[in-house]
């Protein structure tokens, strides 16, 4: 019986006991392979089962101090744990045989089978409650009323949250792109200037690292998409202005084939 980092459930508390009653079932295991008496077999045994009802009594403490919705039913499996270990004290009392093997095969699956399946639910309640919790903060955050510093600051804790995997993309992505919508809001783009400051600064804040290359893709086409148009390609001085501007929003791919075609079709029209 080893140590595995899968039997982690991201409590360090729990963690370190858990790592001590594996411990324990080391131990037991070498005094098996020793051939050690049936007195410091019990003996071992008994400890495992005092330091596993010191354990269940921390775990339920703690489970219930965050609110552990299967607080319950977590009880009664522990209950029925030490119970089962109980009766095989009475067992070796008795001085009936068991067979040490199965002795040892039965504690090691009744000490990993609980912490892989139902104490690892307890992590994964804490980890689900922290990124509930950070996302309320950075949707609270995104509806502020919030300085040029702040902004970046913003967008920055939220790359750095999706690197930490503790947001998927999606909500990553959407977050993102309704803070920066907010500084520049595609209707208030009337013409090439407005459209070439709006689209740099979205690429600066990937050049600094505040949002991924993904985001400032997603979020260029998006303004490309939602700006009008025909008011951008009239601020231009002439129609080869108006063709180089189009050729250079198709190169970096922020205009589709069928879109820069029906654009591209308007100016010769015109000409
Ligand atoms: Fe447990
Ligand atoms: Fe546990």
């Amino acid at each position: 019986m080893e140590w595995n980092d899968n039997f982690n459930i991201g409590v360090a508390s729990i963690d370190a006991q858990h790592k001590e009653l594996v411990y324990i079932l080391k131990y037991l295991q070498k005094s098996i392979k020793g051939n050690q008496s049936q007195y410091v077999f019990a003996n071992t045994i008994r400890a495992l089962v005092e330091y596993t009802k010191i354990h269940f009594t921390d775990e339920e403490r703690f489970m219930e101090s965050i609110g552990f919705p299967q607080l319950g039913e977590h009880k009664e499996i522990h209950q029925t744990l030490i119970q089962e270990v109980k009766h095989i004290l009475l067992r070796l009392k008795r001085r009936e045989n068991i067979k040490p093997i199965e002795l040892m095969r039965f504690l090691n699956d009744w000490v990993t089978k609980h912490i892989m399946n139902e104490d690892q639910l307890i992590g994964k309640f804490v980890l689900d409650e922290t990124r509930r919790a950070v996302g309320n903060e950075i949707i609270d955050l995104t509806h502020e009323e919030i300085g040029n510093l702040e902004y970046t600051t913003k967008l920055q804790a939220l790359t750095e949250l999706y690197n930490q995997q503790a947001i998927p993309f999606n909500e990553y992505q959407k977050k993102c792109c309704d803070l920066i919508l907010t500084y520049c809001n595609p209707k208030s783009i009337n013409n090439h200037d407005d459209l070439g400051r709006a689209l740099s600064s979205v690429e600066n804040l990937s050049n600094n690292s505040y949002i991924h290359n993904d985001v400032c893709e997603a979020l260029k086409r998006y303004i490309i998409t939602h700006v009008s148009m025909n008011e951008i390609l009239e601020s231009f001085a002439n129609s080869k202005a108006q063709l180089t501007f189009l050729n250079s929003m198709r190169e970096y791919n922020l205009l589709s084939p069928a879109d820069h075609s029906r654009y591209k079709e308007t100016i010769t029209k015109t000409v």
